[in-house]
């Protein structure tokens, strides 16, 4: 085995969709506790010695995010670009290595960072004998099979069922050559144990690993961050206070939803008090200003604009220091409109621009007694907290 050369590919070439709320890193170049993904990806492979060389598959428009990892290993190749569906950024990787002339060849997805040596080690000890195979575990939840979804026409055998992860490992010229025939197909397989199973290889599951998860929806880096826990994070909090007039109109915006009113809320942008406190409870837990510096009132380019973009860009802050938003919470002071009704729609509306689960973003409100500019019913006035983990940085 350890005679016998191999190159990984970590595919990374994925726009990361489904995980993007909020964020405004792809998933792969986000960190998890200070350290971006894609960079423990790639560490796990670099951890195993026989690994000869690791080649990362990009996306070409991520080519500067790639750069400021500032990677540098004397088995890391420079990157190949990817392409549309992860089996042609699969493709490009082989076909990128195949000069190189590896013996084996294992290819890992970038979203699997916490893979362990010991998965990867099981994987190339199975090479041996097998021609391709890869790390699973045992399916624990009843497995329902349905058409549309909500009629169940069949129960599973789950003792015959596995769950797929990667590294997937192979003999590389057999995987070369049944992915080069695959592309000639009109359909996209999921994996390359599939492309190996259908070219007619033998393949077989080693020990995959519970820690070896997939980062595909947003609450995944909250579970990414729970695993990781106590790894110099900490927990910071920080306020924010704002208060908009009212003006004449038909609306107003208000904890990232529009309400029908008599009177809308004067501003440069559309004036939601809520999400500017909100915004600045956030910027305030990360000692980042104001949302006046990130966005000067002054700039044509924020008039009218959509308050949601401010808050999008607090939380991305927070991504983007490898860290999460623990909660959020939002008073609104003012007699009218009434919040009740809309508190749950608003709450809806907060969790998803900052890609956070309803259940931490509290909305409540109060009147002030009739007293003051909000009792007047002159403006409304917004408080906020936000808690935060994040890396420490001292
Ligand atoms: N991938 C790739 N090229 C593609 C699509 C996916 O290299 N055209 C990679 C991803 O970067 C990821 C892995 O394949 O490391 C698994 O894909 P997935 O988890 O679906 O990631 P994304 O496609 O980026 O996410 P989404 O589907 O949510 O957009
Ligand atoms: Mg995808």
């Amino acid at each position: 085995m350890t005679s016998k050369s191999i190159a990984a590919i970590v595919v990374a070439a994925g726009r990361g969709e489904r995980a993007a709320a909020g964020g405004v890193l792809p998933k792969q170049y986000r960190p998890v506790a200070g350290i971006p993904v894609l960079v423990r990806a790639i560490r796990a492979l670099l951890e195993v010695p026989s690994v000869g060389w690791v080649l990362p598959v990009i996306h070409p428009e991520h080519a500067p995010f790639y750069e400021s990892l500032q990677l540098d290993d004397a088995r890391l190749l420079p990157p190949v670009a990817g392409g549309a569906e992860r089996q042609e950024s699969v493709r490009a990787g082989l076909e990128a290595l195949s000069p190189r002339r590896p013996d084996l060849v294992l290819i890992h997805d970038a979203a699997r960072p916490f893979v362990e040596v010991s998965v990867i080690a099981g994987v190339l000890a199975a090479l041996e004998t097998a021609d391709g195979a890869l790390p699973a575990i045992a399916v624990t939840d009843t497995i329902k099979r349905s058409l549309d979804g909500r009629a169940v026409t069949a129960t599973e055998d789950r003792h015959t069922l596995f769950a797929a992860q990667t590294p997937q490992g192979f003999r590389f010229p057999q995987i070369l050559a049944a992915h080069l025939r695959a592309a000639r197909l009109p359909r996209q397989f999921t994996d390359d144990a599939a492309i190996a199973e259908w070219a007619g290889l033998s393949v077989v599951l080693t020990p995959g690993s519970s820690s070896n998860i997939k980062i595909t929806h947003p609450g995944d880096f909250d579970r990414m961050a729970a695993r990781t826990k106590g790894d110099g994070m900490e927990t910071r909090v920080g306020t924010g206070f704002d208060v908009h007039a009212f003006a004449e109109g038909s609306s107003v915006w208000l904890g990232g939803i529009e309400i029908s009113h008599t009177k809308r809320l004067a501003g440069h942008s559309d004036a939601d008090v809520g999400l500017h406190a909100l915004a600045d409870a956030i910027y305030g837990a990360l000692a980042e200003g104001d949302i006046g510096r990130h966005f000067p009132p002054s700039d044509p380019q924020w008039k009218g604009a959509a308050s949601a973009q401010f808050l999008q860009h607090a939380a991305g802050l927070v991504a983007e220091r490898g860290g999460r938003i623990v909660n959020l919470d939002l008073t609104l002071i003012c007699e009218a409109p009434k919040i009740a009704g809309h508190a749950t729609a608003m709450r809806e509306a907060i969790a998803a621009i900052c890609g956070i689960a309803a259940a931490r973003v509290s909305v409540k409100a109060t009147t002030s007694e009739r007293l003051g500019f909000t009792g007047r019913e002159e403006g409304i006035a917004a408080m906020a907290s936000a808690t935060i983990e994040v890396p420490r940085s001292d």
